[in-house]
C-alpha cells in the first residue's frame, strides 16, 4: 500500500482539487482487486462535497460514516477494535467504481484538540493515530491512501505526514506562495519530521513533488521558476530529493465547473480550446506523478 499527501500552509491552491483527481485517475487505471481511497481529513469537507455533493456529506455526518468518527473511535477504544471500512463509501456517480472515501466532518477539530492536549502533556501518541489504521485498509484491498488535510500545520496535517510514504506540495506562484513555501520548509518540515521520528518511523516521507497550479500570467510564471530554482539548487530537504514537475497546471474555468458538478476533469466534456488543454495539462501533471510517486522514481534521484 502506498499513502500520498498534499500539502501546503495556505489554502486554496488546489490541494483537494489535485487530491480527488488524481486519485480518481490511478483509480480508474489499477487491475484486478485493487481499491483507491480517499480520507477527508478537512472540517470543510471539501473532498467529501466535490465528490458527492453538500446534500450526501452531510448525511454521511448524521449517519456517523466520516474520517472524525473513524479516528474518535481509534482514540476511544484503541485500533486493535476497529474495522475502518465499516466507515467508508463508495465515491459513485462518474468516478471511478474503485475510487472510495472516507468522508470529511465538520467536528474533525475536535480531534486536533485533543492531540494538542495530549502534546501539551509531552505525549505523541497521537501523530500515530491516522498510521496505525493502515494495515486494517490494506487488508481491506487499498492499495493507494491518500490523505487531503486542512491548510495550515495542525495535528491533522501531521498525522496526515506521519501516514505518508510521499507529500505532494502544491504551490500558487505567487508572492504568498514563495513565503508559504519557505514557511513550510523552514518551520514545518524539521519540526514534523523529527516528531515523526520520534514516533518510532525510521525514515521520514519523501517529497512526491512540486508542482506549480493555478497559474494565471507571465509574471507567476517567472516565480515559478525562480521557487524551481531554489527548490533544485539548495539542499531543502537534507539528503532527500524535491523534484519539481516538469508540467505546470494553469487556471481554467473548468476546473471550479467539475467542481460544481461533482465530476472528475477526466469526465467532463471540452466545450473550448481552453478545457482540452487543461485536461492535457493535468495528463502531463498526472504522467509527472506517477512516475515519481507511484514508480518511486523519487528513490532513484540524489
Ligand atoms: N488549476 C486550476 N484552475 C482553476 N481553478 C482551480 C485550479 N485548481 C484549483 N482550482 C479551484 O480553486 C479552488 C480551491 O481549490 P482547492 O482544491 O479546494 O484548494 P485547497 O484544497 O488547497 O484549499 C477551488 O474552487 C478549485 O476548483
Ligand atoms: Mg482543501
Amino acid at each position: 500500500m502506498k499513502v500520498v499527501t498534499f500539502l501546503s500552509v495556505k489554502g486554496g491552491v488546489g490541494k483537494t482539487t489535485l487530491t480527488v483527481n488524481t486519485a480518481n485517475e490511478l483509480a480508474s487505471r489499477v487491475g484486478g482487486e485493487e481499491k483507491v481511497l480517499v480520507i477527508d481529513l478537512d472540517a470543510q469537507a471539501g473532498a467529501t462535497v466535490y465528490v458527492l455533493g453538500h446534500k450526501q456529506q452531510e448525511n454521511l455526518e448524521k449517519r456517523g460514516s466520516t474520517a472524525y468518527e473513524l479516528l474518535r473511535s481509534a482514540l476511544r477504544a484503541g485500533e486493535e477494535a476497529l474495522d475502518p471500512e465499516r466507515f467508508v463509501v463508495e465515491a459513485g456517480g462518474e468516478w471511478s467504481s474503485r475510487l472510495y472515501l472516507l468522508p470529511g466532518d465538520s467536528r474533525i477539530m475536535a480531534i486536533e484538540r485533543e492531540a494538542i492536549a495530549e502534546a501539551a502533556a509531552g505525549g505523541f501518541g497521537w501523530i500515530v493515530l491516522l498510521r496505525q489504521l493502515l494495515p486494517k485498509l490494506s487488508e481491506s484491498g487499498f492499495s493507494y491512501v491518500f490523505i487531503d488535510p486542512p491548510a495550515a500545520f495542525g495535528a491533522l496535517a501531521r498525522m496526515a505526514l506521519a501516514a505518508a510514504d510521499y507529500f505532494v506540495v502544491p504551490i500558487v506562484p505567487d508572492d504568498l506562495g514563495r513565503v508559504s513555501f519557505r514557511m513550510f520548509v523552514s518551520d514545518f518540515f524539521r519540526e514534523a519530521v523529527l516528531q515523526i521520528k520520534q514516533s518510532g518511523r525510521s525514515e521520514p516521507p519523501l517529497c512526491g513533488g512540486v508542482v506549480f497550479n493555478k497559474i494565471k500570467s507571465k509574471t507567476q510564471e517567472v516565480i515559478a521558476n525562480s521557487i524551481a530554482e531554489e527548490v533544485s539548487t539548495r539542499k531543502l530537504y537534507g539528503r532527500y530529493a524535491i523534484p519539481v514537475y516538469k508540467s505546470r497546471l494553469h487556471d481554467y474555468i473548468i476546473y471550479v465547473k467539475a467542481l460544481e458538478e461533482h465530476k472528475p476533469l477526466s469526465r467532463m466534456r471540452s466545450r473550448t480550446d481552453q478545457d482540452e488543454q487543461a485536461k492535457e495539462e493535468f495528463e502531463s501533471y498526472y504522467n509527472d506523478f506517477y512516475d515519481y510517486v507511484v514508480r518511486d522514481k523519487v528513490k532513484s534521484l540524489g
